[in-house]
């Protein structure tokens, strides 16, 4: 039985994909800071799959403490959703993200080829593609410029673990997500924002719980179908199951070279105003939302040409934005 780290394991992304390692029989061990999650996920996995991980706190800048762990364990393979991901602080705080982002990643791959470590998955974003001119956007489309330290993070992250595979002849993946949303089906893991959410879906959420008074829709003057900005949403179990799938190709060494990319999404381009829609038919509410104007940064559409993840990682989408949304709305609730 392969033993895989999930760095970042109790966060929203890396605790579904803890979830479908352990239904698919890998051994888990997780490595969490705890800066933007809490540890009762570690329990609430447990009781989905029945099976504990393995969990250590630690943090990952600290190279000692990543050194240590590595002398003590001995790791197939490692998918790493370990960072920091809020675009706007990124701005304000961009040393910090170099930091974290970067760093960590760094220590990760030399432990990896000081101790022949194969296997690498990096959470990348559709970020690297910028407003990209053609849709949907497709793996050949050239990255542009970042947008901000976050974003950059990400291209960087890319080139490092690029030039490490070519030169320590590591295999690794990026996955470049697009919009990830909703949550297990057991309601019992989700995505905690901390604070006002800058993300749609949980402020649709957080607005429908009365918890925010209104929604804030940025722009409606966009050349798009109703006006509004069009996303690629992707339900979090789909997309936690590409990186099953990326693993498997990585272990029964099916990569056509040592550094591959994918787009994660599920082709469908949704407006805001769709999803809106799409929520208020779910969850049966009615949604107080207001149009403003554009929010700074945002690009107009973005969504992605499946094709080379379907056919490549053999794997699909399943689930559709409504059963996002309602399964987001039932998180909600349950908080
Ligand atoms: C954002 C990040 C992106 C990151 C992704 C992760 C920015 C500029 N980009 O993408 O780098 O990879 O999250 O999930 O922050 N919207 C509203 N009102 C709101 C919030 C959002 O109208 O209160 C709109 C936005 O204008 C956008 C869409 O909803 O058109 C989705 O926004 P969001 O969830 O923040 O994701 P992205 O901006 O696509």
């Amino acid at each position: 039985m392969k033993k895989i780290l999930v760095t970042g394991g109790l966060g929203f992304i890396g605790s579904h994909t803890v979830v479908e390692l352990q239904n698919e029989g890998f051994d888990v061990v997780i490595i969490d800071n705890l800066s933007n999650t809490t540890i009762d996920v570690l329990e609430n996995i447990h009781a989905i799959t029945g099976k504990k991980p393995e969990f250590y706190k630690i943090d990952l800048r600290i190279k000692n403490d990543v050194n240590s762990f590595f002398e003590n364990h001995t790791i197939d393979g490692i998918i790493h959703f370990a960072a920091y991901k809020a675009v706007g602080e990124s701005v304000q705080k961009p040393l910090d993200y170099y930091e974290n982002n970067i760093g960590s990643l760094v220590y990760l791959l030399q432990e990896m080829n000081n101790r022949n470590i194969d296997h690498f998955i990096f959470s990348s974003s559709c970020t690297v593609y910028g407003q990209a001119d053609n849709l949907p956007i497709t793996e050949n489309a050239p990255t542009k410029p970042a947008e901000s330290p976050y974003g950059n993070t990400k291209q960087i992250g890319e080139e490092i673990i690029k030039e490490s595979c070519k030169a320590y002849r590591l295999n690794a993946v990026a996955l470049r997500y697009f919009n990830p949303i909703g949550n297990h089906e057991s309601i019992k893991i989700g995505e905690l924002p901390l604070g006002t959410p800058q993300n749609l879906i949980p402020f649709i959420t957080q607005t429908a719980a009365g918890i925010r008074k209104e929604l804030a829709v940025f722009g409606d003057d966009y050349p798009t179908k109703d006006g509004t900005a069009v996303r690629d949403y992707i339900h979090v179990v789909d997309l936690a199951k590409a990186h099953i799938a990326a693993l498997k190709r990585l272990i029964t060494k099916q990569n056509k070279t040592n550094f591959e990319f994918f787009n994660v999404g599920t082709g469908k381009g949704s407006s805001v105003l769709e999803v809106i829609k799409s929520f208020e038919k779910v969850s049966n509410t009615k949604l107080n939302y207001k149009i403003v104007g554009r929010r700074e940064g945002d690009i107009t559409a973005a969504y992605a040409d499946t094709t080379i993840a379907n056919n490549v990682l053999n794997w699909q989408t399943t689930k559709s934005l409504d059963e996002a949304l309602d399964a987001a709305w039932k998180w909600q609730q349950k908080q």
